[in-house]
Protein backbone atom coordinates (compact mmCIF):
# COMPACT_ATOMS: atom_id res chain seq x y z
CA UNK A 1 0.00 0.00 0.00
CA UNK A 2 1.41 3.56 -0.82
CA UNK A 3 0.75 6.22 1.58
CA UNK A 4 -1.68 8.81 0.56
CA UNK A 5 0.47 11.44 1.58
CA UNK A 6 2.64 10.00 -1.12
CA UNK A 7 -0.12 9.98 -3.72
CA UNK A 8 -1.31 12.99 -2.88
CA UNK A 9 2.27 14.60 -3.23
CA UNK A 10 2.16 12.90 -6.62
CA UNK A 11 -0.87 14.49 -7.90
CA UNK A 12 0.19 17.51 -6.94
CA UNK A 13 3.33 17.39 -9.36
CA UNK A 14 1.23 15.50 -11.86
CA UNK A 15 -0.76 18.21 -13.05
CA UNK A 16 -3.76 16.62 -14.71
CA UNK A 17 -3.81 19.44 -17.03
CA UNK A 18 -0.04 19.54 -17.82
CA UNK A 19 -0.06 15.65 -18.22
CA UNK A 20 -3.36 14.99 -20.25
CA UNK A 21 -1.96 17.84 -23.08
CA UNK A 22 1.07 15.52 -23.45
CA UNK A 23 -2.00 13.46 -25.28
CA UNK A 24 -4.76 15.11 -26.69
CA UNK A 25 -4.95 19.00 -28.04
CA UNK A 26 -6.65 20.94 -25.33
CA UNK A 27 -8.47 24.44 -25.50
CA UNK A 28 -9.52 26.72 -22.27
CA UNK A 29 -12.88 27.36 -22.10
CA UNK A 30 -13.16 28.95 -18.04
CA UNK A 31 -12.69 26.77 -15.75
CA UNK A 32 -12.21 23.52 -17.74
CA UNK A 33 -10.69 22.51 -20.34
CA UNK A 34 -12.19 20.76 -23.41
CA UNK A 35 -10.77 18.89 -26.67
CA UNK A 36 -11.61 15.39 -28.85
CA UNK A 37 -11.55 12.38 -26.20
CA UNK A 38 -8.14 10.18 -27.00
CA UNK A 39 -10.79 7.00 -25.62
CA UNK A 40 -12.97 6.57 -28.44
CA UNK A 41 -13.47 8.44 -31.67
CA UNK A 42 -15.15 11.39 -31.92
CA UNK A 43 -15.44 14.80 -34.17
CA UNK A 44 -16.77 17.34 -31.80
CA UNK A 45 -14.86 17.42 -28.27
CA UNK A 46 -16.80 16.19 -25.52
CA UNK A 47 -13.83 15.45 -23.08
CA UNK A 48 -13.52 17.89 -20.69
CA UNK A 49 -10.48 18.30 -17.90
CA UNK A 50 -11.09 20.06 -14.58
CA UNK A 51 -8.30 21.34 -12.88
CA UNK A 52 -9.84 22.63 -9.91
CA UNK A 53 -10.88 18.73 -8.62
CA UNK A 54 -7.47 17.73 -11.05
CA UNK A 55 -9.89 15.46 -12.96
CA UNK A 56 -11.25 14.53 -16.66
CA UNK A 57 -14.52 13.28 -17.93
CA UNK A 58 -15.44 12.72 -21.53
CA UNK A 59 -19.64 13.10 -21.84
CA UNK A 60 -19.00 10.69 -24.79
CA UNK A 61 -17.55 7.52 -23.74
CA UNK A 62 -17.87 7.66 -20.30
CA UNK A 63 -13.69 7.54 -19.08
CA UNK A 64 -13.03 9.92 -16.35
CA UNK A 65 -11.09 9.90 -13.06
CA UNK A 66 -8.37 11.30 -11.51
CA UNK A 67 -4.53 11.74 -13.43
CA UNK A 68 -3.36 7.96 -12.28
CA UNK A 69 -6.80 6.76 -13.81
CA UNK A 70 -6.03 8.83 -17.09
CA UNK A 71 -2.34 7.64 -17.48
CA UNK A 72 -3.65 4.14 -16.51
CA UNK A 73 -5.84 4.08 -19.97
CA UNK A 74 -3.81 5.77 -22.42
CA UNK A 75 -0.75 4.24 -21.68
CA UNK A 76 -2.65 0.85 -20.70
CA UNK A 77 -0.94 0.01 -17.41
CA UNK A 78 -1.46 -1.23 -14.03
CA UNK A 79 -2.30 0.83 -11.03
CA UNK A 80 1.14 0.14 -9.48
CA UNK A 81 2.82 0.66 -13.46
CA UNK A 82 0.96 4.23 -13.80
CA UNK A 83 2.11 5.25 -10.45
CA UNK A 84 5.62 4.62 -11.18
CA UNK A 85 5.25 5.92 -14.37
CA UNK A 86 4.27 9.50 -12.82
CA UNK A 87 6.72 9.26 -10.65
CA UNK A 88 9.71 9.23 -13.31
CA UNK A 89 8.25 12.04 -14.66
CA UNK A 90 8.38 14.04 -11.87
CA UNK A 91 11.47 12.83 -10.41
CA UNK A 92 9.96 11.23 -7.19
CA UNK A 93 10.55 8.14 -5.96
CA UNK A 94 7.92 5.58 -5.19
CA UNK A 95 8.54 4.67 -1.48
CA UNK A 96 9.70 0.63 -0.97
CA UNK A 97 7.11 -0.22 1.67
CA UNK A 98 5.57 3.30 3.17
CA UNK A 99 2.82 3.20 5.06
CA UNK A 100 0.44 6.38 6.63
CA UNK A 101 2.63 6.89 9.27
CA UNK A 102 4.54 9.93 8.03
CA UNK A 103 1.02 11.50 8.05
CA UNK A 104 -0.06 10.45 11.36
CA UNK A 105 3.34 11.30 12.80
CA UNK A 106 2.99 14.92 11.10
CA UNK A 107 -0.37 15.89 12.56
CA UNK A 108 0.45 14.98 15.96
CA UNK A 109 3.76 17.25 15.59
CA UNK A 110 1.06 19.97 13.86
CA UNK A 111 -0.88 19.49 16.87
CA UNK A 112 2.33 19.81 19.23
CA UNK A 113 3.59 23.07 17.33
CA UNK A 114 -0.38 24.44 18.18
CA UNK A 115 -0.32 23.58 21.87
CA UNK A 116 2.93 24.68 22.34
CA UNK A 117 2.01 27.77 20.56
CA UNK A 118 -1.17 29.01 22.67
CA UNK A 119 1.16 28.74 25.37
CA UNK A 120 3.18 30.97 23.56
CA UNK A 121 1.21 33.62 23.02
CA UNK A 122 -0.70 33.37 26.30
CA UNK A 123 2.51 33.74 27.90
CA UNK A 124 3.01 36.84 25.58
CA UNK A 125 -0.25 38.68 27.05
CA UNK A 126 0.46 38.13 30.52
CA UNK A 127 3.67 39.64 30.09
CA UNK A 128 5.73 43.07 29.64
CA UNK A 129 5.42 42.70 26.18
CA UNK A 130 1.52 41.79 26.24
CA UNK A 131 0.53 44.87 28.51
CA UNK A 132 -0.95 46.80 25.92
CA UNK A 133 -2.70 43.96 24.10
CA UNK A 134 -3.97 42.66 27.87
CA UNK A 135 -5.32 46.73 28.21
CA UNK A 136 -7.41 46.40 25.08
CA UNK A 137 -8.78 43.37 26.10
CA UNK A 138 -10.15 44.88 29.30
CA UNK A 139 -11.06 48.00 27.92
CA UNK A 140 -13.42 46.19 25.84
CA UNK A 141 -14.81 44.27 28.62
CA UNK A 142 -13.08 40.84 28.76
CA UNK A 143 -12.11 39.86 32.38
CA UNK A 144 -9.27 38.08 33.48
CA UNK A 145 -11.15 34.76 34.15
CA UNK A 146 -12.43 34.67 30.74
CA UNK A 147 -9.16 35.59 29.09
CA UNK A 148 -7.65 32.81 30.90
CA UNK A 149 -10.96 30.32 29.97
CA UNK A 150 -10.35 30.71 26.32
CA UNK A 151 -6.67 31.09 26.19
CA UNK A 152 -5.96 34.23 24.67
CA UNK A 153 -2.84 35.62 23.93
CA UNK A 154 -0.56 38.16 22.46
CA UNK A 155 1.74 37.78 19.35
CA UNK A 156 4.51 40.05 19.75
CA UNK A 157 5.63 42.46 17.07
CA UNK A 158 8.28 40.93 15.97
CA UNK A 159 9.21 38.41 13.10
CA UNK A 160 11.06 35.68 14.74
CA UNK A 161 9.64 35.42 18.45
CA UNK A 162 7.77 32.50 17.96
CA UNK A 163 9.54 31.01 15.60
CA UNK A 164 12.95 31.24 17.39
CA UNK A 165 10.74 29.68 20.92
CA UNK A 166 9.61 26.99 18.75
CA UNK A 167 13.19 26.19 17.83
CA UNK A 168 14.13 25.74 21.29
CA UNK A 169 11.42 23.32 22.04
CA UNK A 170 12.77 21.22 18.95
CA UNK A 171 10.26 22.18 16.14
CA UNK A 172 11.69 22.52 12.49
CA UNK A 173 10.77 24.94 10.02
CA UNK A 174 8.92 22.90 8.43
CA UNK A 175 6.88 22.03 10.58
CA UNK A 176 6.11 25.57 11.86
CA UNK A 177 5.41 25.78 8.37
CA UNK A 178 3.21 23.36 7.92
CA UNK A 179 1.31 24.30 11.15
CA UNK A 180 0.54 27.58 9.15
CA UNK A 181 1.82 29.70 12.56
CA UNK A 182 4.70 30.57 10.46
CA UNK A 183 5.55 31.67 6.90
CA UNK A 184 8.03 30.42 4.56
CA UNK A 185 10.57 33.54 3.18
CA UNK A 186 11.72 34.20 -0.08
CA UNK A 187 14.82 33.39 1.06
CA UNK A 188 13.85 30.31 2.31
CA UNK A 189 13.69 30.75 6.22
CA UNK A 190 10.52 31.22 8.26
CA UNK A 191 8.68 33.90 9.86
CA UNK A 192 6.22 34.86 12.61
CA UNK A 193 2.73 34.26 10.47
CA UNK A 194 1.02 36.37 13.98
CA UNK A 195 2.80 39.70 14.55
CA UNK A 196 1.11 42.23 16.52
CA UNK A 197 -1.80 40.69 16.87
CA UNK A 198 -4.42 39.09 20.13
CA UNK A 199 -4.80 35.81 19.37
CA UNK A 200 -7.66 33.24 19.75
CA UNK A 201 -6.67 29.67 19.73
CA UNK A 202 -9.09 27.54 17.91
CA UNK A 203 -9.97 24.48 20.29
CA UNK A 204 -11.88 21.30 18.69
CA UNK A 205 -13.74 18.92 20.73
CA UNK A 206 -11.24 16.45 21.41
CA UNK A 207 -9.48 19.40 22.58
CA UNK A 208 -6.59 20.16 19.99
CA UNK A 209 -5.68 23.45 19.53
CA UNK A 210 -5.97 23.19 15.26
CA UNK A 211 -5.66 26.68 14.41
CA UNK A 212 -5.50 30.31 15.76
CA UNK A 213 -7.74 33.96 14.96
CA UNK A 214 -5.65 36.90 15.31
CA UNK A 215 -7.27 40.73 15.57
CA UNK A 216 -4.61 43.73 14.77
CA UNK A 217 -4.07 45.95 17.06
CA UNK A 218 -2.94 48.74 14.33
CA UNK A 219 -4.03 48.89 11.18
CA UNK A 220 -1.55 47.38 9.40
CA UNK A 221 -2.39 44.56 7.02
CA UNK A 222 -6.80 42.78 7.68
CA UNK A 223 -8.02 43.28 10.85
CA UNK A 224 -8.48 39.60 11.34
CA UNK A 225 -5.98 36.89 10.42
CA UNK A 226 -6.56 33.48 10.60
CA UNK A 227 -5.48 30.15 10.55
CA UNK A 228 -5.31 28.86 6.75
CA UNK A 229 -6.47 25.20 6.15
CA UNK A 230 -3.76 22.54 7.38
CA UNK A 231 -3.13 18.76 7.63
CA UNK A 232 -5.19 19.01 11.26
CA UNK A 233 -7.82 21.99 10.17
CA UNK A 234 -10.34 22.82 8.01
CA UNK A 235 -12.16 26.00 8.89
CA UNK A 236 -15.33 24.79 6.84
CA UNK A 237 -15.91 21.91 8.99
CA UNK A 238 -14.94 23.78 12.65
CA UNK A 239 -16.57 26.55 14.76
CA UNK A 240 -15.34 28.34 17.61
CA UNK A 241 -15.93 27.39 20.99
CA UNK A 242 -17.38 24.42 20.57
CA UNK A 243 -15.21 23.03 22.69
CA UNK A 244 -17.12 24.62 25.20
CA UNK A 245 -20.90 24.99 24.14
CA UNK A 246 -20.95 21.32 23.60
CA UNK A 247 -21.49 20.66 27.14
CA UNK A 248 -23.33 23.57 28.10
CA UNK A 249 -26.46 23.00 30.51
CA UNK A 250 -28.32 25.65 28.39
CA UNK A 251 -30.72 24.19 25.26
CA UNK A 252 -29.68 25.03 21.74
CA UNK A 253 -26.55 26.69 20.62
CA UNK A 254 -26.34 30.37 20.19
CA UNK A 255 -24.32 31.08 16.46
CA UNK A 256 -23.04 34.50 15.95
CA UNK A 257 -20.24 36.10 13.70
CA UNK A 258 -17.39 37.19 15.36
CA UNK A 259 -14.53 36.15 18.27
CA UNK A 260 -15.41 38.79 20.44
CA UNK A 261 -19.21 38.03 20.30
CA UNK A 262 -18.76 34.53 21.61
CA UNK A 263 -15.99 35.53 24.05
CA UNK A 264 -18.72 38.20 24.92
CA UNK A 265 -21.90 36.27 25.30
CA UNK A 266 -19.78 33.36 26.87
CA UNK A 267 -18.74 36.13 29.60
CA UNK A 268 -22.28 37.17 30.01
CA UNK A 269 -23.31 33.46 31.01
CA UNK A 270 -24.09 31.59 27.64
CA UNK A 271 -21.74 29.57 27.46
CA UNK A 272 -23.52 27.92 24.38
CA UNK A 273 -22.81 30.50 21.85
CA UNK A 274 -20.49 29.36 18.83
CA UNK A 275 -18.94 31.08 15.66
CA UNK A 276 -17.99 30.40 12.58
CA UNK A 277 -13.93 31.14 11.58
CA UNK A 278 -13.93 33.98 9.49
CA UNK A 279 -16.07 32.81 6.77
CA UNK A 280 -20.09 32.36 6.23
CA UNK A 281 -21.75 29.76 7.30
CA UNK A 282 -20.89 26.70 5.66
CA UNK A 283 -23.55 22.89 5.44
CA UNK A 284 -20.59 21.30 6.64
CA UNK A 285 -20.82 23.71 10.20
CA UNK A 286 -24.51 23.50 9.86
CA UNK A 287 -24.37 19.52 10.22
CA UNK A 288 -22.11 19.93 12.82
CA UNK A 289 -24.51 21.95 14.58
CA UNK A 290 -26.90 19.47 14.59
CA UNK A 291 -24.67 17.04 16.10
CA UNK A 292 -25.30 19.12 19.21
CA UNK A 293 -28.50 21.21 19.30
CA UNK A 294 -31.65 21.10 17.66
CA UNK A 295 -32.48 24.74 17.79
CA UNK A 296 -30.28 27.63 16.99
CA UNK A 297 -30.39 31.53 17.89
CA UNK A 298 -28.52 33.65 15.54
CA UNK A 299 -26.61 36.04 16.73
CA UNK A 300 -25.59 38.10 13.91
CA UNK A 301 -24.29 41.85 13.27
CA UNK A 302 -27.52 43.95 12.84
CA UNK A 303 -26.22 45.64 9.89
CA UNK A 304 -26.69 44.73 5.95
CA UNK A 305 -23.67 41.94 5.99
CA UNK A 306 -25.23 40.81 8.68
CA UNK A 307 -28.84 40.45 8.18
CA UNK A 308 -27.74 39.24 4.57
CA UNK A 309 -25.65 35.91 6.34
CA UNK A 310 -29.08 35.76 8.34
CA UNK A 311 -30.96 34.91 5.44
CA UNK A 312 -28.70 32.58 4.34
CA UNK A 313 -28.21 30.68 7.29
CA UNK A 314 -31.79 30.42 7.44
CA UNK A 315 -31.70 28.48 4.37
CA UNK A 316 -29.05 26.50 5.07
CA UNK A 317 -30.35 25.33 8.93
CA UNK A 318 -33.53 24.45 6.99
CA UNK A 319 -31.56 22.05 5.08
CA UNK A 320 -30.31 19.95 7.61
CA UNK A 321 -33.67 20.19 10.05
CA UNK A 322 -32.51 22.41 12.69
CA UNK A 323 -34.90 25.13 13.69
CA UNK A 324 -33.58 28.76 14.01
CA UNK A 325 -34.69 31.98 15.52
CA UNK A 326 -33.59 35.06 14.79
CA UNK A 327 -31.99 38.10 17.55
CA UNK A 328 -33.48 41.01 17.01
CA UNK A 329 -30.90 43.73 18.24
CA UNK A 330 -31.64 47.23 18.31
CA UNK A 331 -28.91 50.04 19.28
CA UNK A 332 -25.88 48.19 18.82
CA UNK A 333 -24.20 46.69 15.83
CA UNK A 334 -23.72 43.50 17.60
CA UNK A 335 -24.02 41.14 20.89
CA UNK A 336 -20.67 42.21 22.04
CA UNK A 337 -21.54 46.12 21.67
CA UNK A 338 -25.23 45.15 22.57
CA UNK A 339 -23.83 43.63 25.48
CA UNK A 340 -21.17 45.82 26.84
CA UNK A 341 -24.34 48.72 26.30
CA UNK A 342 -27.33 46.85 27.91
CA UNK A 343 -26.10 44.31 30.27
CA UNK A 344 -26.46 40.68 30.42
CA UNK A 345 -30.20 40.59 31.68
CA UNK A 346 -31.54 42.54 28.58
CA UNK A 347 -29.75 40.11 26.27
CA UNK A 348 -31.32 37.00 27.78
CA UNK A 349 -34.17 38.76 27.86
CA UNK A 350 -33.71 39.16 23.31
CA UNK A 351 -32.38 35.46 23.28
CA UNK A 352 -35.79 34.61 24.97
CA UNK A 353 -37.84 37.04 22.70
CA UNK A 354 -35.93 35.71 19.54
CA UNK A 355 -37.98 35.06 16.38
CA UNK A 356 -38.47 32.71 13.68
CA UNK A 357 -37.67 33.00 10.43
CA UNK A 358 -41.04 33.80 9.16
CA UNK A 359 -41.32 36.60 11.56
CA UNK A 360 -38.03 37.81 10.71
CA UNK A 361 -38.58 38.32 7.37
CA UNK A 362 -42.24 39.63 7.91
CA UNK A 363 -40.08 42.63 9.81
CA UNK A 364 -38.17 43.01 7.71
CA UNK A 365 -40.46 43.05 4.65
CA UNK A 366 -42.80 45.65 7.28
CA UNK A 367 -39.00 47.51 7.16
CA UNK A 368 -38.83 47.41 3.27
CA UNK A 369 -42.42 48.81 2.35
CA UNK A 370 -44.69 51.11 4.05
CA UNK A 371 -48.06 49.87 4.41
CA UNK A 372 -49.44 53.26 5.07
CA UNK A 373 -49.56 53.94 1.37
CA UNK A 374 -51.85 51.51 -0.61
CA UNK A 375 -48.66 51.11 -3.15
CA UNK A 376 -46.91 49.99 0.12
CA UNK A 377 -49.50 48.08 1.08
CA UNK A 378 -50.01 46.26 -1.94
CA UNK A 379 -46.31 45.45 -2.53
CA UNK A 380 -45.77 44.22 1.27
CA UNK A 381 -48.88 41.61 0.80
CA UNK A 382 -47.00 40.28 -2.35
CA UNK A 383 -44.18 39.54 -0.72
CA UNK A 384 -45.83 38.31 2.70
CA UNK A 385 -48.22 35.85 0.18
CA UNK A 386 -45.35 34.60 -1.61
CA UNK A 387 -43.54 33.99 2.17
CA UNK A 388 -46.47 31.95 3.29
CA UNK A 389 -47.06 29.90 0.10
CA UNK A 390 -43.88 28.74 1.60
CA UNK A 391 -45.12 27.44 4.86
CA UNK A 392 -46.11 23.73 4.44
CA UNK A 393 -47.71 23.55 8.00
CA UNK A 394 -51.04 24.49 7.33
CA UNK A 395 -52.21 25.53 10.76
CA UNK A 396 -48.99 27.71 11.13
CA UNK A 397 -49.94 29.39 7.85
CA UNK A 398 -53.35 30.25 8.82
CA UNK A 399 -51.94 31.63 12.25
CA UNK A 400 -49.76 34.20 9.57
CA UNK A 401 -52.60 34.91 7.40
CA UNK A 402 -54.75 35.99 10.35
CA UNK A 403 -51.71 38.15 11.58
CA UNK A 404 -51.08 39.91 8.68
CA UNK A 405 -54.96 40.24 7.59
CA UNK A 406 -55.80 42.00 10.74
CA UNK A 407 -52.53 44.23 10.65
CA UNK A 408 -53.48 45.12 7.07
CA UNK A 409 -57.39 45.43 7.57
CA UNK A 410 -58.16 43.11 4.41
CA UNK A 411 -59.99 39.30 4.66
CA UNK A 412 -57.87 36.59 4.96
CA UNK A 413 -60.12 35.03 2.12
CA UNK A 414 -58.39 37.79 0.10
CA UNK A 415 -54.64 36.55 1.20
CA UNK A 416 -55.45 33.39 0.61
CA UNK A 417 -56.47 33.12 -2.62
CA UNK A 418 -53.43 35.05 -3.56
CA UNK A 419 -51.56 32.51 -2.03
CA UNK A 420 -53.34 29.82 -4.00
CA UNK A 421 -52.50 31.07 -7.56
CA UNK A 422 -49.02 31.21 -6.46
CA UNK A 423 -49.34 27.45 -4.82
CA UNK A 424 -50.20 26.44 -8.07
CA UNK A 425 -47.84 28.76 -9.92
CA UNK A 426 -44.74 27.22 -8.04
CA UNK A 427 -46.20 23.30 -8.48
CA UNK A 428 -46.07 23.64 -12.39
CA UNK A 429 -42.83 25.54 -12.04
CA UNK A 430 -41.91 23.04 -9.96
CA UNK A 431 -43.05 20.22 -12.64
CA UNK A 432 -41.11 21.98 -15.63
CA UNK A 433 -38.13 22.64 -13.63
CA UNK A 434 -38.27 18.71 -12.65
CA UNK A 435 -38.34 17.93 -16.58
CA UNK A 436 -35.54 20.04 -17.44
CA UNK A 437 -33.27 18.90 -14.70
CA UNK A 438 -34.19 14.97 -15.83
CA UNK A 439 -33.03 15.65 -19.31
CA UNK A 440 -30.29 17.03 -17.75
CA UNK A 441 -29.93 14.52 -15.93
CA UNK A 442 -29.83 12.04 -18.89
CA UNK A 443 -27.22 14.14 -21.11
CA UNK A 444 -24.62 14.17 -18.73
CA UNK A 445 -24.98 10.13 -17.60
CA UNK A 446 -25.01 9.28 -21.70
CA UNK A 447 -21.99 7.89 -21.41
CA UNK A 448 -22.98 5.23 -19.43
CA UNK A 449 -25.64 3.89 -22.36
CA UNK A 450 -23.48 1.29 -23.40
CA UNK A 451 -23.95 0.20 -19.47
CA UNK A 452 -26.97 -2.91 -20.21
CA UNK A 453 -27.72 -3.48 -16.87
CA UNK A 454 -28.08 -0.04 -15.76
CA UNK A 455 -30.12 0.77 -18.86
CA UNK A 456 -32.44 -2.03 -17.98
CA UNK A 457 -32.47 -0.98 -14.31
CA UNK A 458 -32.48 2.71 -15.34
CA UNK A 459 -35.36 3.56 -12.28
CA UNK A 460 -32.64 2.23 -9.84
CA UNK A 461 -30.01 2.97 -11.10
CA UNK A 462 -30.77 6.85 -10.81
CA UNK A 463 -31.67 6.27 -7.24
CA UNK A 464 -28.25 4.46 -6.75
CA UNK A 465 -26.70 7.04 -8.20
CA UNK A 466 -28.57 9.79 -6.05
CA UNK A 467 -27.09 7.73 -2.88
CA UNK A 468 -24.02 8.01 -4.20
CA UNK A 469 -23.96 11.23 -5.18
CA UNK A 470 -25.29 12.26 -1.38
CA UNK A 471 -22.67 10.16 0.00
CA UNK A 472 -19.99 11.95 -1.90
CA UNK A 473 -21.24 15.33 -0.47
CA UNK A 474 -22.30 14.59 2.79
CA UNK A 475 -20.80 11.87 4.23
CA UNK A 476 -22.49 12.17 7.64
CA UNK A 477 -25.75 11.04 5.32
CA UNK A 478 -24.39 7.00 5.75
CA UNK A 479 -25.55 6.48 9.09
CA UNK A 480 -28.68 7.42 7.52
CA UNK A 481 -28.21 4.76 4.42
CA UNK A 482 -26.54 2.05 6.38
CA UNK A 483 -29.48 1.31 8.37
CA UNK A 484 -31.69 1.07 5.39
CA UNK A 485 -29.35 -0.01 2.38
CA UNK A 486 -26.92 -2.81 1.92
CA UNK A 487 -24.19 -3.41 -0.62
CA UNK A 488 -26.35 -6.52 -1.77
CA UNK A 489 -29.62 -3.97 -2.56
CA UNK A 490 -27.49 -2.51 -4.87
CA UNK A 491 -28.53 -3.57 -8.27
CA UNK A 492 -26.55 -2.09 -10.77
CA UNK A 493 -23.06 -3.77 -10.63
CA UNK A 494 -20.83 -0.58 -11.32
CA UNK A 495 -22.86 1.74 -9.08
CA UNK A 496 -22.46 -1.39 -5.99
CA UNK A 497 -18.58 -1.16 -6.47
CA UNK A 498 -18.37 1.87 -5.73
CA UNK A 499 -20.80 1.51 -2.86
CA UNK A 500 -18.79 -1.18 -1.85
CA UNK A 501 -15.55 0.88 -2.06
CA UNK A 502 -17.48 4.03 -0.02
CA UNK A 503 -18.78 1.41 2.81
CA UNK A 504 -15.53 0.30 3.42
CA UNK A 505 -14.14 3.44 3.70
CA UNK A 506 -16.62 5.44 5.89
CA UNK A 507 -16.56 2.22 8.12
CA UNK A 508 -12.98 3.00 8.77
CA UNK A 509 -13.27 6.88 9.70
CA UNK A 510 -11.15 7.54 6.11
CA UNK A 511 -12.45 10.49 4.14
CA UNK A 512 -14.25 9.63 0.69
CA UNK A 513 -12.84 11.79 -1.73
CA UNK A 514 -13.64 9.39 -4.86
CA UNK A 515 -11.64 11.22 -6.85
CA UNK A 516 -8.69 9.75 -4.81
CA UNK A 517 -9.90 6.16 -5.13
CA UNK A 518 -8.01 5.18 -8.43
CA UNK A 519 -6.28 2.52 -6.46
CA UNK A 520 -9.45 0.73 -5.84
CA UNK A 521 -11.71 1.34 -8.61
CA UNK A 522 -11.87 -0.18 -12.04
CA UNK A 523 -11.43 2.79 -14.78
CA UNK A 524 -15.01 1.96 -15.12
CA UNK A 525 -15.70 2.98 -11.77
CA UNK A 526 -14.05 5.46 -11.93
CA UNK A 527 -15.40 6.76 -15.51
CA UNK A 528 -18.77 6.69 -13.19
CA UNK A 529 -17.61 8.65 -10.62
CA UNK A 530 -16.94 11.15 -12.84
CA UNK A 531 -20.36 11.24 -14.38
CA UNK A 532 -22.25 11.48 -10.81
CA UNK A 533 -20.05 14.20 -10.12
CA UNK A 534 -20.80 16.00 -13.59
CA UNK A 535 -24.89 15.73 -12.48
CA UNK A 536 -24.20 18.11 -9.71
CA UNK A 537 -26.02 21.06 -11.27
CA UNK A 538 -28.85 19.06 -10.91
CA UNK A 539 -28.34 17.09 -7.72
CA UNK A 540 -30.15 17.68 -4.53
CA UNK A 541 -28.91 16.35 -1.70
CA UNK A 542 -30.93 16.74 1.17
CA UNK A 543 -32.08 14.18 3.75
CA UNK A 544 -35.26 14.12 2.39
CA UNK A 545 -34.40 13.64 -1.37
CA UNK A 546 -32.37 10.75 0.13
CA UNK A 547 -35.40 9.11 1.38
CA UNK A 548 -36.37 9.17 -1.72
CA UNK A 549 -33.45 7.47 -3.12
CA UNK A 550 -33.51 4.61 -0.58
CA UNK A 551 -37.33 4.05 -0.60
CA UNK A 552 -36.92 3.66 -4.52
CA UNK A 553 -34.00 1.01 -4.25
CA UNK A 554 -35.84 -0.63 -1.36
CA UNK A 555 -38.90 -1.14 -3.62
CA UNK A 556 -36.18 -3.03 -5.56
CA UNK A 557 -36.31 -5.76 -2.86
CA UNK A 558 -39.48 -6.75 -3.46
CA UNK A 559 -39.06 -7.05 -6.84
CA UNK A 560 -39.47 -11.26 -8.16
CA UNK A 561 -37.10 -12.76 -10.36
CA UNK A 562 -38.99 -14.54 -13.34
CA UNK A 563 -37.94 -17.53 -12.00
CA UNK A 564 -38.85 -17.07 -8.33
CA UNK A 565 -42.50 -16.07 -9.74
CA UNK A 566 -42.27 -19.25 -11.53
CA UNK A 567 -42.05 -21.37 -8.47
CA UNK A 568 -45.11 -19.63 -6.47
CA UNK A 569 -47.97 -21.46 -5.64
CA UNK A 570 -51.40 -19.55 -6.05
CA UNK A 571 -51.73 -18.09 -3.04
CA UNK A 572 -48.41 -16.37 -3.06
CA UNK A 573 -48.32 -15.40 -6.65
CA UNK A 574 -51.76 -13.47 -5.77
CA UNK A 575 -50.54 -11.66 -3.42
CA UNK A 576 -47.59 -10.44 -5.42
CA UNK A 577 -49.27 -9.41 -8.27
CA UNK A 578 -51.53 -7.50 -5.72
CA UNK A 579 -48.76 -5.74 -4.20
CA UNK A 580 -47.54 -4.94 -7.63
CA UNK A 581 -50.89 -3.45 -8.65
CA UNK A 582 -50.86 -1.21 -5.32
CA UNK A 583 -47.51 0.05 -6.59
CA UNK A 584 -48.35 0.75 -9.88
CA UNK A 585 -51.23 3.22 -8.16
CA UNK A 586 -49.33 4.67 -5.51
CA UNK A 587 -46.83 5.97 -8.39
CA UNK A 588 -49.42 7.07 -11.19
P1 LIG B 1 -14.27 43.55 16.63
O1 LIG B 1 -14.13 44.66 15.66
O2 LIG B 1 -12.97 43.21 17.30
O3 LIG B 1 -15.42 43.70 17.57
O4 LIG B 1 -14.55 42.27 15.83
P2 LIG B 1 -15.90 41.72 15.29
O5 LIG B 1 -15.90 40.28 15.63
O6 LIG B 1 -17.07 42.53 15.70
O7 LIG B 1 -15.60 41.94 13.78
P3 LIG B 1 -16.50 41.92 12.53
O8 LIG B 1 -17.94 41.99 12.87
O9 LIG B 1 -15.90 42.95 11.65
O10 LIG B 1 -16.17 40.48 11.92
C1 LIG B 1 -16.76 39.29 12.37
C2 LIG B 1 -15.84 38.14 12.08
O11 LIG B 1 -15.51 38.12 10.70
C3 LIG B 1 -14.52 38.20 12.79
O12 LIG B 1 -14.57 37.64 14.07
C4 LIG B 1 -13.61 37.44 11.89
O13 LIG B 1 -13.75 36.03 12.11
C5 LIG B 1 -14.16 37.77 10.53
N1 LIG B 1 -13.40 38.89 9.94
C6 LIG B 1 -13.57 40.22 10.14
N2 LIG B 1 -12.66 40.92 9.46
C7 LIG B 1 -11.90 40.04 8.81
C8 LIG B 1 -10.75 40.15 7.93
O14 LIG B 1 -10.27 41.24 7.63
N3 LIG B 1 -10.24 38.98 7.45
C9 LIG B 1 -10.76 37.76 7.76
N4 LIG B 1 -10.22 36.65 7.25
N5 LIG B 1 -11.81 37.63 8.59
C10 LIG B 1 -12.37 38.73 9.11
MN1 LIG C 1 -17.50 43.66 17.19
Amino acid sequence: MLSESFIQQLKQYSDIEHIVSGYVQLKKKGRYLSGLCPFHSEKSPSFFVYPQTQSFYCFGCGAGGDVITFIRQIENLEYMEAVRFLADRCGMTVPQDSEDDGRARLKKRVLEINRETARYFHDCLMSEQGKDAYAYLIRRGRDRKTIRHFGLGYAPDSWHGLVEHLRTKGFSEKEMIEANVAVQSQKGGAYDRFRNRVMFPIIDVRGNVIAFGGRALDDKGAKYLNSSDTIVFKKSKNLFALNFAKTSKLPGLILAEGYMDVIAIHQAGFDNAVATLGTSLTEEQARLISQYADKVVLAYDSDGPGQAATKRALNIFDEVGVKVTVLSMTGAKDPDEYIQKYGRERFAMLIDGSRNAIEFELSRLRNNHDVQTADGKVNFLKEACKLFAGIRNPVEREVYITQVANELEISPQAIKAQIQSLDKREQSRQRRQQKADTNIYIGRMAAAKNDVSRQVNLRYAMAEEGILYCLMKNPDFYQTVREKIAPEDFVTEVNRELYTAMVKRLESGQPIEMLDLSSELSPQAMGRVSAILATAPVQRCDLAELDDYIQRLSEHRNVKTEKEVAQMDDDALEAYVKQLAAKKNRRS
